[in-house]
């Protein structure tokens, strides 16, 4: 059974967007569990499974498994309860796989412990209206985030949400200070936003309400990786620090 972190969860999270575990790895040790988080998202998971958790586990970091399931609620239910045995922190569904889904998700991560958080993703952000329209939805994106957001956290109880940073402030309004707000999309001042169609900072995400921040490649892919997730980190504490 994986031991438990009690320490204060990190509020930046490294992604790990390598097509290899040992690639992975490799990054993992040049970076410090007390500043950050790991998130392994799909092609990582598929190419190195649950022994990279457990390497990373070993390294005592916590780990966002990025899975995004959405399928029927048993089949969902049961990944769920798996991701958690791994002892990962995070684990997200799509919110549109609808409240008994995600109620099964949520039951079933707490049969196994109390402290693998599940989140939400609402509108993928690479989504727009024609996109929603495409799959028989009127609605604006931002009225769908604000409906699948209530779905998720306040009908299902799920602990938290992935967001655009764009979209943080109106779920704070509408959903209170409980939920956790995870937002990618982050770059700083300077920077280029690489494929990312709409960036913020560190520092405007948690202002707009973010409680922590995925950053990959402005880390994964620095000259020095530990003195870019420094800074990130540094950055996001300074916010804290000020209020
Ligand atoms: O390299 P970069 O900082 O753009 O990486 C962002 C990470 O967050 C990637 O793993 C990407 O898949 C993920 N992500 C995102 N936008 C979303 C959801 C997840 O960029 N809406």
């Amino acid at each position: 059974m994986p031991t438990v972190d009690h320490s204060p969860a990190p509020r930046l999270i490294v992604a790990l967007d390598f097509a290899d575990a040992d690639s992975a790895v490799a990054l993992a040790q040049r970076l410090d569990p007390s500043l950050c988080a790991l998130k392994v998202g799909f092609e990582l998971f598929v190419v190195a499974g649950p022994d990279l958790l457990g390497r990373l586990h070993d390294l005592g970091f916590r780990v966002f498994l990025d899975l995004k399931f959405h399928d029927i609620p048993n089949t969902v239910a049961a990944a769920c309860r798996a991701a958690a045995r791994t002892g990962v922190w995070l684990v997200n569904v799509h919110a549109s796989g609808g409240l008994q889904m995600m109620q099964a998700a949520h039951e079933a991560v707490r049969e196994v412990n109390d402290h693998t958080a599940v989140l939400a993703v609402t509108v993928l952000t690479s989504s727009d209206a024609q996109t929603l329209r495409e799959t028989g939805l009127q609605r604006s994106p931002e009225a769908h985030v604000r409906l699948l957001g209530n779905l998720a956290i306040a009908q299902a109880g799920l602990e938290g949400l992935v967001c655009s940073a764009q979209e943080a402030s109106m779920l704070r309004e509408e959903l209170g200070s409980g939920p956790m707000l995870v937002t990618p999309g982050i770059r700083l001042p300077d920077a280029t936003g690489d494929d990312q169609r709409r960036v913020m900072t560190p520092e405007s995400a948690l202002k707009a309400g973010a409680s922590a921040i995925v950053v990959g490649r402005p880390i994964t892919r620095a000259a020095d990786p530990a003195v870019a997730a420094t800074e990130f980190a540094h950055r996001l504490e300074r916010v804290f620090e000020s209020h």
